[in-house]
């Protein structure tokens, strides 16, 4: 049996966390098996590589690097935990995967997008994401919105507003090449609103729904 895999991507301060814990309360409720993990991290040592790459202190690390150190990390995750959970059957919602790589080294960092899904596809072991749910909101307004949070800024979100909007296109051109595994979440609204069209796309995947 092989479980179920949600991804959740979109730019800095979308709402992406809230939104996962409301679905897996929802699909817990249902008494559903569900794991809730997070890239960079979910493991003790994608963790450890995710303090690396956020530290604001590492002002100096060579794209490159960051785009091995994100694969590195993943690559523990996906041996670890997710591929591992989906063998046991169960619903994985991980907040960013690899389409955060294509587009924030890919796009952002100006690596190209095609170059890092090859570099990554060894992290993946196969592993892809049933079903990638997109938060749609301007990049402008999510990072004024994680400005508010009460954490200090990574080194990510520390970058300019050109580098937010390089990497909001790119996951809008991940949604035309990938029709069928991403879905457009519109994250600019209410949080219960936001969390019921995520019900109605949930409801609505023939496999999840057997
Ligand atoms: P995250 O903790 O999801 O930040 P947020 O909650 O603000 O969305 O991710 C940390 C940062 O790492 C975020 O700015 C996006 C970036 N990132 C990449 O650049 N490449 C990747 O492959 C991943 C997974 C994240």
């Amino acid at each position: 049996m092989r479980g179920y895999f949600i991804t959740f991507e979109g730019p800095d301060g979308a709402g992406k966390t809230t939104q996962i814990d409301l679905l897996s309360k929802y699909l817990l409720d249902k008494g559903l098996n569900v794991v809730v993990t997070r890239e960079p991290g979910g493991t003790p040592i994608s963790e450890a590589i995710r303090g690396i790459i956020l530290d604001t202190n590492h002002s100096e690390m060579d794209p490159v690097t960051e785009m091995y150190l994100y694969a590195a990390s993943r690559a523990q995750h996906v041996s670890q935990l997710i591929a591992p959970a989906l063998r046991q059957g169960k619903i994985v919602l991980c907040d960013r995967f690899v389409d955060s790589s294509i587009a924030y080294q890919g796009a952002g960092r100006g690596l190209g997008m095609k170059m890092v899904e090859e570099i990554n596809s060894a992290a993946l072991q196969g592993v892809m994401p049933d079903i990638t749910l997109f938060f749609d909101i301007d990049p402008e307004k999510g990072l004024t919105r994680g400005r508010n949070r009460d954490r200090r800024a990574d080194r990510l979100e520390l970058e300019g507003i050109g580098f937010h909007r390089d990497v909001y296109e790119a996951f809008c051109r991940l949604c035309h090449m990938y029709p069928e595994r991403f879905r457009r979440i519109n994250a600019d609204g209410d949080i219960m609103e936001i969390h019921r069209q995520i019900i109605n796309l949930i409801e609505q995947l023939p496999k999840y729904g057997k």
